[in-house]
C-alpha cells in the first residue's frame, strides 16, 4: 500500500537520524537477526558482517529510500543490484517478513524515545512498499532467467592464470544447453558443498564471480583470486578438481554495455583494478568486435606483469581491433608488458592520467571495478573531472558502498 502524506513527512523526519546512527541500527539489525533466525545465516557472508560492509550498504539504501521518497526513479541502478544480488542469492518473499521484523524491532531497541508509534508505523508501511517493490521485480527476473535456481556444473577445466588466479571451465551436468546465459560484465551465484572444509558453515557455502568469458552454449568460465583468509577462494584454488560438481544460479548483474539504454558516446574506457577485469574483459570483447567504430581504451592497473591475467586474450584483441588501445598500471614493479602495442606507466591510476584520458569527456563512456579503495578514488576523480553519473558504470565486489552518500559508521 503506498504510504500516506503524513507517513512520507515522518520518513523524511528520520534522515538525520539515519545518517548519523544508521550504521548502529543495521549492524545491531543483523547482529538480532542471525542470532534469531539461523535459517538465514547461510545466505550471509560472515566477512561481510565482520568487515562491516553490508551492514553499511543496507544504512544506505534506508538513507537513500528515505532521501529520495518523493522520486524513487532515481533508485534505479541501486534497486537494480538488490534485486541481481537477491536473485543470485536466491532470496524468497517468504524471508521478507523476517527481515521486516528484525528490522522494525531493532529500530525500537536502538531508537528508544526516537522510536514513537508515528516513526514506527511509518517505517513498517515503508518497509512493506521496499519489500513489495523487490519481490515483485524480483519474481520478474527469476522468470526472464535461464534456469531457475540452482543447477549443477561440473568442473571440466582448471586453468591457472597467474600464480594467484585460477579460472574454472563450468560445463552443465545435464549436458543441455545455457544458450548464451550470460551478457559480458555479469555474475554468478556459486554454492560449494563439502561437509569437512565448510563444517562451520552448514556444509556450504555461497559466493558471487563474475564471469570471465561469455558467448558459449555449453559452458561458462570464471576467474578466481586467491585471498588470504578466504573460504572459498582458497577452496576453489587448493580443493576443488576437475569432476566435481558445484551448483550455479543463473547470470545477472546491470554491469553491461547496451548501445540502445547508454548515453550517446564515441569512446569507452575500461578500468580494471586486479582482479576486477574479470567482467570488464568480456565487455571489452563485445565492443570491439560488435562496434568497430567506438574507440575502446583498457585501461589495467596490477601490481606487476606477471600478476596481470588474461594477457594473451587481450592481445588477441589487440591485433583483431583497430580501435582498441591498452594502458598498463605497474604498482609495484614492471616497466615492460607482454600486451602488444601496449603503454606502461608505473604507480597507481591517478586523477591527473585520468583527466589526460578523458579529454572527450563529453562523448565518452567509463566502466570501473578494482578493489575497495581503487572504486573510492576512482569514484572522487570521475566527480570531481565532472564526468555525469549516466556516463559511468560500475559494479562491487563487496556490498555496495554507496560512494556518493557519506553516513557515519
Ligand atoms: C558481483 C561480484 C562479482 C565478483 N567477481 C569476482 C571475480 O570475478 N573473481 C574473484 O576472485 N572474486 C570475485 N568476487 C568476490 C568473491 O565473491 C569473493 O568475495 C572473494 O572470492 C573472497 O571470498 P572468500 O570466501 O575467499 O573470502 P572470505 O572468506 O569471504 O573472506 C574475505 C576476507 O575477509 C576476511 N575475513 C573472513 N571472515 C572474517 C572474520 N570473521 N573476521 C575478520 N575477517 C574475516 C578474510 O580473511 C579475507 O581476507 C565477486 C564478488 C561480487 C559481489
Ligand atoms: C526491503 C528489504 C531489503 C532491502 C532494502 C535489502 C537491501 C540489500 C542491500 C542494499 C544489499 C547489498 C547489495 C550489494 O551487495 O551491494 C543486500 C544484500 C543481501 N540481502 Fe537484502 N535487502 C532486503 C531484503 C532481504 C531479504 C528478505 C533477505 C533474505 C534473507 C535478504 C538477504 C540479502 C543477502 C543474503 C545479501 C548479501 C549479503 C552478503 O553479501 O553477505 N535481503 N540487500
Amino acid at each position: 500500500m503506498p504510504l500516506t502524506p503524513a507517513q512520507i513527512s515522518v520518513i523524511k523526519a528520520t534522515i538525520p537520524v539515519l545518517q548519523k546512527g544508521g550504521v548502529a541500527l543495521t549492524t545491531k539489525f543483523y547482529q538480532n537477526m542471525l542470532a534469531g533466525k539461523p535459517e538465514v545465516r547461510p545466505f550471509f557472508n560472515p566477512a561481510h558482517q565482520a568487515s562491516g560492509m553490508q551492514p553499511k550498504a543496507l544504512a544506505h539504501s534506508l538513507l537513500l529510500y528515505a532521501t529520495y521518497i518523493d522520486d524513487l526513479g532515481k533508485l534505479s541502478d541501486l534497486v537494480e543490484r538488490i534485486v541481481s544480488k537477491h536473485v543470485t542469492l536466491l532470496i524468497k518473499p517468504e524471508q521478507y517478513p523476517i527481515v521486516g521484523e528484525y528490522l522494525i524491532k531493532t529500530m525500537k531497541e536502538v531508537l528508544g524515545d526516537l522510536a514513537t508509534e508515528d516513526v514506527i508505523g511509518a517505517w513498517t508501511a515503508a518497509y512493506g512498499d521496499l519489500a513489495t517493490l523487490l519481490i515483485d521485480l524480483e519474481e520478474k527476473r527469476y522468470k526472464s532467467l535461464e534456469w531457475r535456481g540452482f543447477r549443477k556444473f561440473a568442473i571440466s577445466q582448471k586453468v591457472k592464470e597467474t600464480s594467484d588466479v585460477v579460472s574454472l571451465i563450468l560445463t552443465p551436468k545435464d549436458g543441455l544447453k545455457i544458450n548464451q546465459a550470460a551478457k559480458p560484465g555479469q555474475y554468478l551465484g556459486i554454492r560449494l558443498s563439502d561437509d569437512t572444509a565448510f563444517s562451520k558453515f552448514e556444509g556450504s557455502i555461497r559466493r558471487e564471480y563474475s564471469i570471465s568469458d561469455v558467448n558459449h552454449d555449453d559452458h561458462l568460465r570464471i576467474s578466481v583470486k586467491r585471498i588470504p583468509g578466504g573460504v572459498a577462494s582458497n577452496y576453489i584454488h587448493d580443493s576443488l578438481k576437475v569432476g566435481d560438481l558445484v551448483d550455479l544460479t543463473p547470470p545477472a548483474g546491470g554491469l553491461i554495455y547496451d548501445v540502445e539504454q547508454n548515453v550517446p558516446h564515441k569512446e569507452v574506457f575500461l578500468l580494471a583494478g586486479g582482479i576486477g577485469i574479470t567482467p570488464i574483459l568480456p565487455i571489452a570483447k563485445q565492443i570491439t568486435s560488435q562496434y568497430p567504430n567506438i574507440k575502446v581504451t583498457l585501461v589495467n592497473s596490477s601490481h606487476t606483469p606477471e600478476n596481470q591475467p588474461f594477457v594473451d586474450e587481450i592481445n588477441n584483441i589487440v591485433a583483431s581491433s583497430k580501435n582498441f588501445e591498452v594502458i598498463n598500471f605497474y604498482s609495484q614493479s614492471g616497466t615492460t608488458s607482454a600486451i602488444k602495442n601496449s603503454t606502461v606507466k608505473t604507480g597507481h591510476l591517478n586523477k591527473e592520467s585520468l583527466a589526460e584520458l578523458l579529454k572527450d569527456k563529453e562523448n565518452s563512456l567509463v566502466y570501473y571495478l578494482g578493489p575497495v579503495s581503487y572504486m573510492i578514488s576512482v569514484a572522487k576523480y570521475l566527480k570531481e573531472l565532472g564526468v555525469p553519473e549516466n556516463q559511468t558504470h560500475r559494479e562491487f565486489f563487496f556490498p555496495d558502498q554507496s560512494l556518493t552518500i557519506e553516513l557515519s559508521s
